[in-house]
């Protein structure tokens, strides 16, 4: 299975933070945002990566992952021109996805909780090997900003409509998507919505409509955190501080998954480690010696 991860997009919501930079490549605690996602195909076991985001932006999102071989991973990347909607990138990366299934990210999305790399693992492997597609459903208390799904009484998803202004569930679809082959032949087939977007949820609901849709909830023991404004990146920051000082492990960090997957020997993390003179340059030579 591919990967990509969603980058781009104009960031107008948190402006001035983002007259001049990537939402994604803002700080979120001790490193880049886009670490986070990052580390959710990571734990997926994906290995190819095509990291989408704006003309201005790209060549910072390449100045900081390069060719990807001291992660173990193959990044590739595309522009995408003008923020045409979260499915587009399905028109972008056609290419590089190349008749697979691939799986999807947005590079503002933060998840971080107890068992997930199981569901990741999992959701991959139903997908590349069944077919059709799988999306995630997360119990908010304000549903209005999202896609919001809508369930039967046997919890069957009946359907997903895109920031409705009378939400039928607490359920909002995090940005975290998986889909067979078939994807780009009909992210293409989407119009615009009125807002002038061809919409992932116009996506998803064509897999819903054809009965290919699978919906898997993201229970009580999860977090998935918004970074939409100041106050959710702090709170996000935050977050992540109390749990690696608390524990003394670190949330989504890219290079002990690498090491962990088998993706890069001791020695190459032992490098890295070296190059931060920082608490993560101190972690990660911690990782190496086997902590
Ligand atoms: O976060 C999950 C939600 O993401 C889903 O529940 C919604 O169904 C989905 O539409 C999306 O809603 P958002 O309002 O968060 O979408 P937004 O326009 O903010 O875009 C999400 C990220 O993707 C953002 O960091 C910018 C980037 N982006 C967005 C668009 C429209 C792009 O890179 N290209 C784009 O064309």
């Amino acid at each position: 299975m591919k990967g990509i991860i969603l980058a781009g997009g104009a960031g107008t919501r948190l402006y001035p933070l983002t007259k001049t930079v990537s939402k994604q490549l803002l700080p979120l605690y001790d490193k880049p945002m886009i670490y986070y996602p990052l580390s959710v195909l990571m734990l997926a076991r994906i290995r190819e990566v095509l990291i989408i985001s704006t003309p201005r932006d790209i060549p910072l999102f390449k100045e900081l992952f390069g060719s990807g071989e001291e992660l173990g991973v193959v990044f590739s990347y595309a522009v995408q021109e003008s923020p045409r909607g979260l499915a587009d990138a399905f028109i972008v990366g056609e290419k590089f996805i190349a008749g697979e299934s691939c799986a999807m990210v947005l590079g503002d999305n933060i998840f971080y909780g107890r068992g997930f790399s199981g569901i990741l693992k999992a959701s991959a492997e139903k997908v590349s090997q069944k077919g059709g597609a799988l999306v995630f459903a997360y119990y908010v208390k304000d549903p209005g900003a999202y896609g919001v799904i809508e369930f039967d009484r046997n919890g069957k998803g009946i359907s997903i409509e895109e920031k409705p202004s009378s939400p039928k569930s607490h359920y909002a679809v995090p940005g975290l998507y998986f889909y067979d082959g078939r994807a780009s032949g009909i992210a293409k087939t989407i119009a615009p919505s009125a807002r002038g977007e061809i919409e992932i949820t116009a996506l998803n609901n064509v897999y819903l409509e054809q009965g290919r849709l699978s919906v898997e909830a993201l229970g009580r023991g999860m977090a998935w955190l918004d970074t939409g404004s100041c106050d959710g990146l702090l709170e996000a920051s935050n977050f992540v501080a109390a749990i690696q000082k608390r524990q003394g492990m670190y949330v989504s960090c890219i290079e002990e998954i690498a090491f962990s997957n088998g993706w890069i020997s001791k020695e190459r993390l032992l490098k890295l480690a070296g190059s931060y003179k920082t608490d993560y340059g101190d972690y990660l030579r911690y990782i190496a010696e086997g902590g």
